[in-house]
């Protein structure tokens, strides 16, 4: 059944292809309403109901835009609106969020020298976090401090701050960061789905049936909106923090990831407040660089171990380390993976374990029987540019190792 680790290996890719694209789409028209927004110049004579206008120039033609502030006096006969983006961009993270982290629990997300959990009971920490982190945060937004914009922000990034600290103690540092990132973007997604786009349709509705609009909801949106905004950057360095280790599997992750959502602030301050022509705030760059270099630093304290290294292992893992080709494809990793793959690599360019694989010992080595099938034998990944010299017969014995495991 070695169709299924393929099969599993592109659907995760299908995934990932699908998720990018809708979240450049998403984070793309995003980005421009919200220069639109701040760019917006009030004139005399503008039309009953319009705030502002901009002229744009793009792809071989001129645009003149205008906003109507709430709504205009009826309904449009055409109306594009922007929330599949959003949704789909949520939908596709979700699956790879499955895909990855759900169908790999064992060795994504469940770190058992953190925290003793089943898979299933992860799965359910994971799930639950995302729900009530949107609760939560709709909440806050609901009740008085709501009122207060920057009270807001400031009582949000310590719900943040205090997330990441919690998924550190829970889960791996790596599904740490990419749950920091979910909770984060599951946020931005309801904030659509809830929130903007109902408010939306309850305007469209008073337009069609001739009523005035009630002005509230176009605030209640733009709040929300201004949360996605100071958002956006954090989330993205979040989901693509898992090639880093040195930033998910240090031990000061988790003030990493406060500075992060601060790096958010500061880098979208410059391009608000340039959008809005009200100069270019050269000092957010400066504290950005700030913030990054102190990050960096944080990331050369190395992490100690608390609980004991060697712990025991899964049903699945046992399998792998009692299969009769287990000690033969043991001999090729340790003498063609092992010199990198290392708590403390050897091989002279190779300073921390990349991407956190350690195949080291047993437990280790049957963790990553699928990816060290899928790297080193279906495919030719690893080693890179074959640099320990692994030859077509180690490769087949890695395979044989897999295929008669999984058949078994
Ligand atoms: C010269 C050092 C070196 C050797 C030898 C080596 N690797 Fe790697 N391995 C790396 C690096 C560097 C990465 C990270 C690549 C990246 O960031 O995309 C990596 C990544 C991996 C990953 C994770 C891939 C992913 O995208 O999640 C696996 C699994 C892996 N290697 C398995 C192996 C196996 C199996 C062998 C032996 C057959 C091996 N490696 C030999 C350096 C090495």
């Amino acid at each position: 059944m070695y169709e299924y680790a393929v099969a599993w290996e592109w659907l995760s890719f299908a995934a990932r292809w699908f998720h990018v694209i809708t979240a450049i789409a998403w984070i793309g028209s995003s980005f421009y309403f919200i220069a639109l927004d701040l760019g917006l110049v009030k004139r005399p004579h503008l039309p009953a109901g319009v705030y502002g206008e901009e002229w744009q120039v793009h792809g071989g033609g001129f645009y003149h835009v205008q906003k109507y502030l709430v709504a205009p006096a009826e309904m449009p006969e055409h109306l594009t609106w922007f929330k599949y983006e959003s949704y789909f961009t949520w939908l596709s993270g979700f699956l790879m969020l499955c895909v990855v982290y759900y169908g790999g629990a064992d060795l994504f997300l469940i770190d058992r020298t953190v925290m003793e959990l089943a898979p299933w009971q992860a799965i359910l920490i994971s799930l639950a976090s995302l729900a009530i982190g949107w609760i939560i945060y709709d909440q806050l937004c609901k009740s008085p401090i709501g009122n207060n914009t920057w009270g807001l922000i400031a009582l949000l990034f310590i719900v943040l701050v205090a997330m990441a600290w919690g998924y550190t103690e829970v889960f791996t540092g790596r599904a740490a960061f990419l749950h920091l990132g979910a909770f984060t973007a599951t946020i931005m997604s309801a904030n659509v789905f809830f929130i903007i786009i109902p408010n939306q349709k309850i305007v469209v509705a008073d337009l069609i049936a001739g009523r005035t609009p009630d002005p509230k909801y176009g605030v209640i949106a733009k709040q929300r909106s201004l949360h996605n905004n100071y958002l956006t950057l954090p989330v993205i360095f979040f989901m693509l923090s898992n090639h880093y280790p040195l930033a998910f599997a240090t031990a000061f992750n988790w003030v990493i990831a406060a500075l992060v959502f601060l790096m958010g602030v500061t880098i979208r301050h410059w391009f608000n407040t340039t959008h809005a022509r009200k100069g270019r705030p050269t000092w957010s760059w400066l504290v950005t660089v700030l913030l990054f270099i102190v990050i960096i630093w944080l990331s050369t304290v190395p992490k100690v171990l608390t609980g004991e290294a060697e712990t025991s292992m899964t049903p699945m893992e046992q399998k792998f380390a009692s299969n009769a080709h287990f000690g033969a494809a043991k001999d090729v990793i340790l003498a063609r993976c092992s010199m990198c793959h290392a708590a403390e690599p050897v091989w002279e360019a190779i300073s921390f374990t990349p991407k956190s694989v350690k195949l080291e010992t047993d437990r280790e080595i049957a963790a990553h029987a699928r990816e060290i099938y899928i790297q080193a034998g279906r495919s030719h990944a690893m080693p890179p540019g074959n640099v320990t010299a692994i030859s077509p017969e180690e490769r087949r014995l890695l395979m044989a190792w897999y295929e008669s495991t999984i058949s078994e």
